[in-house]
């Protein structure tokens, strides 16, 4: 997608399609700031409204074919929803709807007024350039009969003073790569586990890597035993597939030794539960389990294009969880790599037992600080459904940071509790801890058991389990991979470099 500003008055602005947002409920009230200095739209516009035509609605859009007075060949109104509460989240979206409406039109040019009342110029930028790419985007690559949906092919935003110009560049540049990103993530979270093996796994990280001058390490079955990384073995042994640990380093020309964050992520390219096998219904959708490894495999991307002073890693475990012969079985103890002994009392719980390990290595390697993202639990998606991620950590001030990125990215996330009076429940019977903790309060009993493994490092715990697939198409993304967090992940490593 070409991506340009357009500083020309509105009404001059010669696109296939010119879009701006308008809010509910709001029938002869001002526009917004920008559009509303524009006399042919506040002529156009009003009616539209008042009709009933146009409601203002979330994501909602309408569309009126050459509209006097403006140069551009098309005028879409997108609701924006109610005005007082249009920020971050919701100009994105609104950006995607517009892209999304048009793309079935074969419509592949859209200049959008990227306006809202209480944003920062940088960030309405961003967001609509987020919002554009990121429903660009479409799961359609094992469709033989492709449908006729055009790409967006130019992207121009309009709504700036030109003032601004540099730093606008600046802030498109860096949506870009993280909408980009994101997308590169979506791409290989939506693969089925058949074309996403942990070795097809650790093969696109590794080209990756090289397209962008990462290290890329990728250590097999035997060194992940060496290691006695005994509760990610664990979890491997019951597949045919070989593991992987794949290791990724970014290590600029003069950045301080510290901090070091390590971005750690679940890569279970299937999860069937292993022994204690999953129900038959809604199984096929457990080749998102590695959502959390390929996030942290985008993180590294973004930030390798974005080349802050800051020294970064990735860890991820990447294996199958499958029942077999070798399959490790419910009531086994397991010793991780940090000597720690776990009984495993349900091999379902194997997000947690491959991060134990992979938290451990990063600290081992040099870590001051780490980050996990995992789909984790249900648990979550029990508590929050599919709006917010949880983030938990043994840092508040650590996480204070990660929420702060979250929300000028537009990412929902919301903390969730650790407190000491949980780790009773995962107490192990013959061995130190057990990798689950009965029915209630899952998501916090899976986190305090990673907590075990993140010891004093400061360390924040992602679980994306609701929030990582789109479960129907929006107006604004498509059904599938969201590639929730990786914006909000690099935003906050940025503000950490400087
Ligand atoms: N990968 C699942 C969690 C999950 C569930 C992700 C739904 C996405 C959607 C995880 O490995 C798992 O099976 N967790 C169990 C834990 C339980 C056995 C304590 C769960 O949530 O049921
Ligand atoms: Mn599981
Ligand atoms: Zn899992």
């Amino acid at each position: 997608m070409e991506i340009q500003l357009n500083f020309a008055p509105l009404e001059d602005i010669e696109a296939e399609a010119l879009a701006l947002v308008v809010f509910d409920k709001e029938k002869g009230e001002p526009l917004g700031p920008r559009t509303e200095q524009s006399e042919a739209l506040r002529r156009l516009v009003p009616p539209l409204l008042e009709s009933g035509e146009a409601t203002g609605k979330p994501y909602e859009a309408v569309m009126i074919h050459r509209p006097e007075g403006l140069k551009a060949r098309r005028l879409v109104l997108v609701g924006g929803g109610k005005r007082d509460r249009f920020g971050a989240v919701e100009l994105r979206r609104a950006a995607g709807a517009a892209a999304r409406f048009l793309r079935p039109k074969s419509i592949s040019q859209l200049a959008f007024v990227a306006d809202a009342p209480g944003l920062e110029p940088e960030a309405r930028a961003a967001a609509a350039v987020e919002g554009a790419v990121v429903a660009d985007f479409e799961a359609d690559k094992y469709k033989t009969e492709k449908k006729e949906h055009k790409r967006i092919e130019r992207l121009e935003l309009a709504g700036f003073d030109p003032g601004l110009e540099g730093r606008l560049k600046e802030a498109i540049h860096r949506s870009r790569i993280l909408a980009e990103s994101q997308n590169f993530a979506r791409d290989l979270i939506n693969e089925p586990s058949n074309r996403m093996t942990p070795a097809m796994l650790a093969e696109r990280a590794s080209q990756m890597a090289a397209e962008t001058g990462l290290e890329c390490e990728v250590l097999g079955r035997e060194k992940i035993e060496e290691l006695k990384m005994g509760a990610f073995a664990a979890v491997a042994r019951g597949s045919a597939e070989p593991p992987a640990l794949i290791v990724l380093r970014y290590t600029p020309a003069g950045a301080p030794e510290q901090p070091q964050i390590g971005f750690v992520g679940k890569g279970i390219t299937f999860d069937t539960g292993g022994i204690s096998i999953k129900p038959a219904e809604g199984m096929e959708k457990m080749k998102y389990d590695m959502a959390g490894g390929a996030s942290m495999i985008a993180v590294l991307r973004a930030i390798a294009l974005l080349r802050p002073p800051l020294k970064v890693l990735a860890v991820i475990p990447a294996t199958e969880n499958m029942p077999g012969g070798r399959a490790q079985k419910p009531g086994d103890i397991q010793v991780a790599m940090s000597g720690k002994t776990i009984e495993v009392v349900n091999t379902d719980a194997e997000g947690r037992l491959v991060l134990a390990d992979a938290l451990h290595y990063a600290k081992t390697l040099g870590c001051t600080h780490l980050v996990d993202a995992a789909t984790l639990t249900g648990a979550i998606a029990v508590a929050l459904g599919g709006v917010n991620l949880g983030a938990f950590s043994n840092d508040q001030a650590f996480l204070d940071r990660f929420l702060a990125a979250a929300r000028d990215c537009g990412e929902k996330a919301w903390p969730m509790p650790l407190d000491d009076e949980y780790r009773e429940l995962i107490r192990g019977h013959m061995a130190d801890i057990q990798n689950v903790g009965g029915r209630h309060g899952g998501a916090v009993t899976a986190a305090m058991f990673l907590k075990e493994f993140a010891g004093d490092t400061p360390w924040i715990h992602l679980d994306i389990a609701g929030t990582a697939w789109v479960d129907e198409a929006k107006a604004y993304i498509a059904k599938g991979a969201s590639g929730v967090a990786i914006r909000s992940l690099v935003t906050m490593a940025l503000r950490l470099a400087s």
